[in-house]
């Protein structure tokens, strides 16, 4: 048959393909100091096969690059230098490297994360990460303190994770113990509430539950526990994304 005889008898003309990029799904993980939403929001990435930004190391490479270069992580003007030498070099392997987890980084992370120079240096690598994420999967989990509300205040689903200080200073005291054996309960209880106060009671991006987020209080919870009760959500609220689970 001709082609033309073929263009008679099916006049249905197919759409073209289009190469539109498909958008993502973004999951913000918001909450305060050792509540879980690490843990939560890696396993929560791995299980929905996307990709996974802890934006906390952002801060801690900042941090990390100040007290390099001998400078004082609440004075500006030490940390500007520091923050122009990680946008240069932002890459994964940078923000992987264990010594940004050391107790004193935390606290370093918490100071240079009240200057106004330095959220506003680190908002497009986040926005970018969400918007195209690594490996062209279908979405991005992102954790951090201002995820839901200043970043991607459109995010698909928004959680809020939290736990009692007494619980979340346990947490992070059997982290850290074997490598500080210096380190008290009481004493990593204190820097936790120090560090409570500098990020939620800041000018810029404080931490807080956007409106719209799913508070998640894992003081009762163990790991699973909590990836189990996001699920749950996930599965209500966000149907497509829970349709592409990997199910491991
Ligand atoms: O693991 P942990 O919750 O202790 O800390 P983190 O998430 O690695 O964040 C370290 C510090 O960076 C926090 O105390 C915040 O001051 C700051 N941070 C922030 O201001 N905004 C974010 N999106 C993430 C972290």
């Amino acid at each position: 048959m001709s082609a033309m005889a073929m263009k008679k008898i099916n006049p249905v003309q197919q759409p073209e393909p289009t190469h539109a990029p498909q958008r993502k799904i973004v999951i913000a993980v918001d909450g305060p100091a050792a509540s879980g939403k690490g843990t939560l929001a890696k396993k929560m990435a791995d299980r929905l096969g996307y990709a996974y930004l802890d934006t906390g190391a952002l801060y801690r490479a900042v941090a990390f690059a100040t007290l390099e270069l001998g400078g004082d992580p609440s004075k500006s003007e030490d940390v500007k230098p520091a923050l122009a030498i990680i946008r240069r070099n932002l890459t994964p392997e940078l923000l992987a490297n264990p010594a940004l987890r050391s107790h004193n980084v935390s606290e370093a992370a918490s100071k240079v994360a009240v200057l106004a120079e330095v959220r506003a240096g680190l908002v497009g690598y986040q926005r970018e990460f969400a918007k195209n994420p690594p490996g062209n999967v279908g979405g991005a989990v992102l954790d951090g303190r201002d995820i839901g509300t200043v970043i991607c205040p459109d995010a698909d689903l928004k959680f809020f994770v939290t736990a009692t200080p007494e619980e979340r200073a346990r947490r992070r005291f059997d982290e850290l113990k074997t490598r500080y054996p210096e380190l008290t309960p009481e004493k990593v209880l204190q820097d936790i509430l120090q560090r409570d106060q500098r990020d939620s009671g800041r000018k810029m991006a404080p931490a807080l539950a956007a409106d719209d987020a799913c508070v998640l209080d894992t003081t009762r919870m163990n790991p699973s526990e909590a990836l189990q009760e996001a699920f749950a959500l996930i599965r209500s609220k966000l149907p497509v994304a829970s349709n592409a689970a990997v199910h491991k």
